[in-house]
């Protein structure tokens, strides 16, 4: 009785989520689409008209179907924030037939049949494997409070069934078992089992018997997902409102699903290279003198970086773009001086706009209407930093110009990049906006109820295009903490407000491999946590680990000591710095993995499970993850460990401390010192490195390093050049070099092809042999060069074939 009587009190606190459990436990009623009556052809889609619902399933690739539903007749229009504008679906032939029992819609590699009595769906592969199917499939509850439909869809599914993505979720990589929810959310000291936290990026993979699909969810009210944690032999997806809209996204292979789905939501652009370099952060560095001397700190103990960050404090009482004068009496001034020393500023922005008469940009809010208003009008007002605020409506293109025009004054302060925070909106005691807060939603006008999970994507946008607009030809970096589907067009991502703790280090990890899993590449983590004090040995194992995450930031908040790496002793300070120098030393590596995830959709980080899917050993595993094409990494997560086992997936591998060639597909127990970290090189890679440097580009080194790990098979590796700065590239003025390993009679050749357009000005290839052990002779282009058995030489860089072959 007692227990009732809280829940019932719970779920009137907060309806949002608990409603459906409501819901559910009163048995609401639900609707089916019942059974079919007619359907139309149309050119690349298919209207199924069924007894309750409409079904309309466009064929928008031989692998992407889209599934949408109409209740009441009609369809809402097809406006998403999450597809690529520049997404176009091709012309895809599709067959179309009908059975007794179902139509039947064949691509050259799906086929899908909608069953004739009650419209639910099965997706078969070319071979007749079945991919999906529906169990109750499609239906709907009357949504009570607000109008429209809580809209589901239910699949079977089985526990060995693995499920991964969902964006910045915590937990286990699988989500077999566990419902998660997607609603933007501030959650300050996070741990493992929060949920919702941050982001919300309605995508998941499927892993079913080998073969690996997607569902992307295309609905930005707030959604669920549930991978059998209520019923074990159902997964369920829902939202509460709008429209069943799904994609499903054949794979079979797991790579291939998100790279398609990163096709229809968009590929993320090239970033400046420095924002591939190492980061400072704390909240905060003021005065000046405090970031002129962190700068020349860093310079002094030759650790390189090549980012700081100003958090909330730069400004004046909290008044996006302003400066607190007192704190930065130039700010011009220490922008270019730091970037003498080659530093680059970034600068944190906030939604929240102090409600201040005399503050222009609440005045130009106010004025032009770009304040968020309650349903009758009045403008939302919420307590943030800076005391109560107006937020703008970032979801009308009008505000969200207004507000690329306010980057003007930072840019030409030298600002170099821009940090979006709280933007999920967060909001100090009410959590978020009231439901009632109206959004534009580009010309959809609606309640934050639909608005909540765009809200964050589209404040980055809006940054975004402000920097796009005042940058020139220079490349544009944002940060973000909220996201939707498609985020990656616009800007990076970090993982917001975790804890100094080994548990952290892991689900740092485990988040930042599934939110390249989720299209989203470009991510990291407060490296050391920023609540709390990592000890010496916690924040050198982040380190080793983040040397290997595209985003590289450390950031505290500064309540519990500092966190640059000379806080820590000596012993730690060295190490750090030979990790935040090995960033740079692969940055020739790191910059063409980030090339191939721009240019080809490739995610930058490939969790083993979803690089080997056919190896069912992979399937649980969650530390070890490749960083590209050629490294594997597996983090030591826990203290005072001088050894870990790790599983080695398939192929052969180099330890790349000790050039031992090893066997995979098998568990292995290697040795971790304090100064290393599990790291394997793939046999036939070769990976391009460069000598340290205290930034991005300090200088042209002499010769680019080609580590040439011998092949066992052919296998072929790349480089990609250009200027790191500018958008010159887009006019094609950029290199890509092909390097080909391949195993001949006596020993192996490598061969080279360059398209080029961009002269980096290094002078030739410094190779260096690893795995090759018996006495060989080295033939460029056809000259035998005299190598003095070392295990390096040099070469010039148009050189189009070397042999290594037994002397
Ligand atoms: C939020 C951010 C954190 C930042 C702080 C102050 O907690 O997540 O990164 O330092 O706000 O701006």
């Amino acid at each position: 009785m007692e227990e009732n009587k809280d829940k019932t009190q719970e779920s009137e606190k907060d309806f949002e989520g608990n409603y459906i459990e409501k819901f559910q436990e009163q048995k609401e009623e639900e609707f089916y689409p019942g059974g079919i009556i007619s359907w139309k052809q149309k050119k690349g889609r298919v209207k199924i008209y069924a007894q309750h619902s409409t079904l309309e399933l466009s064929i928008i690739s031989e692998k992407i179907l889209k599934f949408r539903y109409a209740n009441d007749g009609y369809f809402e229009d097809d406006f998403s924030y999450a597809i690529d504008p520049e997404f176009e679906s091709g012309n895809t032939h599709y067959h179309f037939e009908t059975t007794e029992e179902a139509l039947i819609i064949k691509t050259d590699l799906l086929q899908c049949a909608i069953k004739k009595s009650d419209a639910t769906i099965k997706i078969l592969d070319n071979n007749g494997k079945i991919l999906i199917e529906d169990e109750k499939g499609y239906h709907w509850k009357d949504e009570r409070r607000f109008g429209g439909h809580v809209v589901i869809s239910t699949l079977k599914s089985s526990k060995t069934n693995k499920y991964y993505g969902l964006g910045d979720k915590t937990g286990s990589l699988n989500l077999n078992g566990t419902r998660r929810e997607l609603w933007g959310t501030d959650c300050y000291g996070y741990g493992n089992e929060t949920d919702p936290v941050y982001k919300n990026i309605p995508f998941f993979m499927g892993l079913n018997d080998g073969e690996g699909y997607g569902i992307f969810l295309d609905n930005s009210f707030r959604t669920f997902f549930d991978f059998g944690q209520e019923r074990k032999e159902a997964l369920s997806f829902w939202a509460q409102g709008g429209e069943m809209r799904y994609y499903f996204i054949y794979g079979p292979k797991l790579e291939n699903v998100v790279q398609d789905y990163t096709e229809l939501t968009g590929r993320s652009p090239l970033p400046p290279k420095w924002a591939l370099g190492y980061h400072q952060s704390k909240w905060s560095y003021y005065p000046e003198k405090t970031v002129r001397e962190l700068a020349k700190n860093f310079r002094d103990k030759k650790i390189p970086c090549d980012v700081i960050h100003l958090d909330i404090d730069y400004m004046d009482g909290y008044r996006i773009f302003t400066w607190n004068n007192e704190r930065f009496p130039n700010p011009k001034q220490m922008i270019a001086d730091l970037k003498e020393d080659g530093f680059k500023t970034i600068v944190i922005v906030d939604p929240g706009i102090k409600i201040d008469p005399l503050y222009t940009v609440f005045q130009q809010g106010v004025h032009h209407n770009y304040f968020c208003q309650r349903m009758d009008g009045a403008r939302f007002k919420g307590s943030v930093w800076p005391g109560p605020c107006h937020f703008p409506d970032f979801t009308n293109p009008a505000a969200r110009k207004w507000w690329s025009g306010l980057f003007g004054g930072l840019i030409q302060d030298g600002v170099a990049g821009v940090w979006n925070d709280m933007n999920e909106p967060a909001v100090f005691e009410e959590g978020t906006f009231p439901r009632d807060v109206r959004h534009d939603y580009d010309g959809h006008p609606c309640s934050h109820r639909k608005g909540h999970n765009v809200y964050g994507m589209q404040m980055a946008r809006a940054t975004y295009e402000g920097l796009e607009q005042f940058s020139g030809n220079n490349r544009s970096f944002t940060i973000t903490r909220s996201a939707y589907a498609g985020i990656q067009r616009f800007s990076s991502v970090w993982t917001g407000d975790n804890l100094a703790s080994w548990e952290h280090l892991k689900i740092a990890n485990i988040q930042c491999q599934r939110l390249s899993a989720s299209g989203v590449s470009f991510a990291g983590s407060d490296v050391g946590g920023f609540i709390g004090a990592p000890d010496g040995e916690l924040y050198t194992r982040w380190i080793q680990m983040a040397t290997f995450h595209p985003f590289f930031r450390t950031h505290s908040s500064g309540d519990h000591g500092d966190k640059e790496p000379w806080q820590f002793e000596e012993k730690y300070l060295n190490i750090v710095r030979k990790f935040i120098e090995m960033r740079y030393e692969i940055m020739p590596y790191l910059y063409t993995t980030y090339w191939q995830y721009s240019e080809y959709a490739k995610p930058m980080l490939r969790a083993i499970s979803l690089a080997y899917q056919h190896d069912k050993e992979t399937l649980d595993r969650e530390e070890e993850f490749l960083l590209g094409q050629h490294i594997l990494i597996c983090p030591v997560s826990a203290p005072k460990v001088n050894q870990r086992m790790m599983y080695l997936p398939e192929g052969e591998w180099y330890n790349f401390w000790t050039d031992e060639l090893l066997s995979g597909k098998r568990e292995i127990n290697v040795e971790t010192p304090l100064e290393q970290i599990p790291m394997f090189i793939k046999a036939g890679a070769i990976l391009t490195m460069q000598d340290k440097m205290q930034y991005v580009d300090e200088f042209v080194p002499e010769n680019i390093k080609l580590h040439v790990y011998k092949a066992l098979g052919e296998t072929e590796s790349e480089l990609y050049e250009d200027d790191g700065l500018s958008k010159d590239f887009e006019l094609g003025i950029s290199t890509l070099h092909t390097f080909t390993q391949k195993p001949v009679d006596n020993g192996i050749v490598i061969l080279h092809t360059i398209d080029t357009e961009y002269d980096a000005g290094y002078t030739g290839f410094e190779v260096c042999l690893h795995g090759f052990e018996d006495p060989y002779k080295v033939i460029v282009d056809g000259n035998t060069i005299n190598i003095d058995q070392t295990s390096t030489f040099i070469v010039g860089k148009e050189f189009t074939a070397i042999e290594i072959v037994k002397q």
